[in-house]
């Protein structure tokens, strides 16, 4: 498989998308031997050791226990301090679906006229124009920047987002949606009946009665606007490789 999938290696940076993520060093010191081997009394004396609010403070305690139960507590002792901006919850959310925009700088340099992609939220160069109606890899595929060489999920000129396919067939270009998600266009049947096949539609982050579920097949969700989308990091690929392997045979 490509890609840096294996939760070990992203211990302390797989939710970095998460507001609660600022607390994760508190969390971390928070972890201690217990006597109890009942995961949700442990998250609970996780969450309230560590000092954080109680709302996000659980959040993160139980992404450290299940990290602990699945790779070891190697991650515990990496120092790792997250970069965080000051905002307040509702500023967090308010800046996510408004930040979209072009800075008036932007605007001066000529970078950006139309709405936008957000990409990852921890680098402000991290985003794409997208023109109305685009699927949001045919948008991707036109910002030439190499990522493939930071990322070797994708295919050089392809853009930020790994694809395999582009026809809803391999699953590959899953992302979460952050903010914007009214300018998404609603699920189609097509769309929904590969995130049901794939497994993504029971993930528990999808009400099967919403029509702009959290997670999107980026080649297939058309949008209308801007947003900020989460590619995800231990989303590893195999397409790749498989064709590599089956070429050389
Ligand atoms: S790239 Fe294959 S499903 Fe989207």
């Amino acid at each position: 498989m490509n890609g840096k999938y294996l939760l070990s290696d992203l211990a302390d940076t797989s939710h970095n998308f998460l507001y609660g993520h600022r607390y994760w060093p508190a969390i971390k010191k928070a972890v201690i031997p217990t006597a109890t081997n009942d995961r949700y009394e442990r998250i609970e004396a996780i969450a309230s050791k560590s000092g954080a609010p109680e709302e996000f403070a659980l959040a993160m305690a139980s992404i450290a226990v299940m990290t602990l139960e699945q790779c070891g507590p190697a991650f515990l002792t990496t120092p790792y301090v997250p970069s965080v901006t000051n905002d307040k919850p509702n500023d967090f959310l308010k800046r996510r679906a408004t930040s979209l925009k072009p800075t008036l700088m932007e605007r001066l340099k000529g970078k950006q006229t139309t709405e936008r992609i957000q990409f990852d939220e921890q680098d402000p160069e991290a985003w794409f124009p997208i023109l109305a109606t685009q699927e949001i890899t045919t948008a991707a595929e036109l910002d030439k920047r190499p990522f493939h060489e930071e990322d070797p999920r994708c295919y050089e000129g392809m853009g930020p987002i790994p694809v395999d396919c582009r026809s809803g067939s391999c699953g590959t270009c899953w992302v979460g949606i952050l903010g914007g998600n009214e300018n998404l266009d609603p699920v189609e049947e097509f769309e929904r009946k590969r995130m049901e096949y794939f497994g993504y539609w029971d993930s528990g982050f999808i009400n099967e009665l919403d029509d702009r579920p959290l997670i999107r097949l980026a080649c297939q969700a058309k949008c209308n606007g801007s947003a900020a989308i989460v590619i995800p990091p231990w989303n590893g690929v195999f397409g790749r490789s498989r064709r590599e392997r089956e070429s050389a045979d």
